[in-house]
């Protein structure tokens, strides 16, 4: 069975970035029932029990995949924010690559605002990275993951699903992800491009 993962912060250290309702209608609501749906899909499917959250995803399809994905795609959203006051900076092998393969910083945050924008729908906008170090944008639909097929590693998301940003953005999704890049936590992004693997989540909630 799985557990909602502790946030990193309290539900009011985003303000007003985002602000409390936000948090609780995101995290509680949302979150929760993709935890509750998946332990129903437990519960009943004896193949499921005792495989890490990784593993589900890679091995399965339709509302099982959603759902652990989901939880995935939430879990990995939260611990790669931090409270403006804990403000960080890419730096070392990260930044070297940053520059390398998108120029510099600013020109990443114009395409990772602008693929986020352009996400049609419901979806999810990443910053990933091969085994090699080559850095990448990826654009996903609604739960999928970048990771499957051999995909590259995520070190960095946004949600950009409206249930993430409506409550205090309205259709202002531009507006909510250019205040998304004042708020990463660029010491979790540089630990994932440090292992260039898919990070275990599943250590999060059990
Ligand atoms: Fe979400």
């Amino acid at each position: 069975m799985f557990k909602l993962p502790q946030l990193p912060y309290a539900k009011t250290a985003l303000a007003p970035f985002l602000n409390e309702e936000q948090m609780s209608f995101h995290y509680d609501k949302h979150h929760k029932a993709y935890i509750d749906n998946l332990n129903k899909f437990v519960e009943t499917d004896p193949s499921l029990k005792g495989k890490s959250l990784e593993e589900i995803i890679l091995s399965s399809t339709g509302g099982i995949f959603n759902n652990a994905a989901q939880i995935w795609n939430h879990t990995f959203y939260w611990f790669n924010m931090a409270p403006a006051s804990e403000k960080s900076e890419p730096t070392g092998p990260l930044m070297d690559a940053i520059k390398k393969d998108f120029g510099s910083l600013d020109e990443l945050k114009a395409k990772f605002v602008d693929g986020g924008v352009k996400t049609f729908g419901s979806g999810w906008i990443w910053l990933c990275s091969d085994a090699a170090g080559k850095l990448s944008l990826v654009s996903t639909s609604n739960a999928a993951v970048p990771f499957t097929n051999n995909g590259p590693a995520p070190l960095l998301v946004a949600d950009v699903w409206e249930h993430a940003y409506y409550v205090d953005y309205r259709n202002l999704r531009q507006k909510y992800l250019e205040t998304f890049w004042t708020h990463i936590n660029w010491n979790f992004v540089s630990e994932n491009f440090a292992t260039k693997k898919v990070r275990d989540l599943t250590k999060t909630m059990v």
